[in-house]
């Protein structure tokens, strides 16, 4: 097998003006939800944020409703789990030895190169959302047995063998929204949700560099200006 094939997959919050998709990120949080959490925690996101306006926008009691149905946390204080509220992060999931997907998204670089200037980087994006899209939908269905672990071979993988068993085959939840459920879908909405999971303020952060840009250029052009009107008597 062989890996590091990283497909470019359109995501609405690419380039300078780019924004998530709240639609998209809600579904993302279904399959993460149904499928994903089962193996892989997101301990560094609070639910609350699942409210948030730039993110997935869900009205706070359904936020309430939803970590109350789906999640158990750890509580310190009575010692025990119960179920989780808004104030709490999501649990993380250390069961099965997968990583945290929290940060995943910015984890990894889908695209490198060529010879290390970046410049496919700098056209196609650095392709973390891409990488996790792939990684979902680059299995081959061929398997490899490697000192008694089973190994799926998967052409984004890197090493273009991983443990983790396919989580998608394509219907794999119904989605609340009503859009299209095949396993091309539900892998880009559950990289986007991870995106915004990994940059939550990804928009303002685009704003406020759009921003400079126009100040510094509105600068260059008064700076200009200025230094005609100093030489002027000069030449
Ligand atoms: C690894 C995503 C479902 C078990 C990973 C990685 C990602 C990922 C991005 C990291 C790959 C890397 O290191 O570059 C997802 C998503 C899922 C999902 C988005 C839901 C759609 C599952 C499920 C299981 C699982 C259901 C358990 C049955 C694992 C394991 C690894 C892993 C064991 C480590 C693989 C290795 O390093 O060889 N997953 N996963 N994942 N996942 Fe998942």
């Amino acid at each position: 097998g062989e890996g590091g094939h990283i497909e470019d997959f359109d995501f609405s919050f690419e380039g300078p003006f780019g924004s998530y998709d709240q639609q998209q990120l809600q579904r993302g949080l279904q399959v993460y939800t149904e499928v994903c959490s089962a193996c892989h925690g997101l301990r560094y996101v609070p639910f609350r944020t699942l409210s948030s306006e730039s993110g997935p926008g869900i009205p706070e009691d359904q936020v309430r409703a939803y970590a109350d149905q789906n999640f158990q946390v750890f509580d310190a204080e009575i010692d025990d789990l119960r179920n989780a509220t808004p104030a709490d992060n999501f649990p993380p999931n250390t069961s099965l030895g997968a990583p945290d997907l929290s940060m995943m998204a910015k984890a990894r670089a889908g695209f490198h190169g060529p010879y290390g200037t970046g410049i496919n980087q700098f056209l196609k994006g650095i392709g973390g959302p891409e990488y996790i899209a792939s990684l979902l939908t680059g299995y081959t269905g061929e398997t490899i047995e490697q000192a008694g672990t089973v190994l799926y071979e998967n052409h984004a993988f890197p090493s273009g063998y991983i443990s983790m068993p396919p989580p998608l085959s394509g219907d794999d939840v119904e989605y609340a929204d009503g859009h299209e459920s095949d396993m091309h879908n539900e892998a880009k909405d559950v990289a986007a949700f991870l995106m915004w999971a990994a940059e939550p303020k990804m928009m303002a952060r685009k704003q406020a560099g759009f921003v400079g840009v126009v100040f510094l250029t509105l600068l260059s052009v008064l700076l200009y200006l200025t230094n005609k009107r100093i030489w002027a008597p000069i030449k």
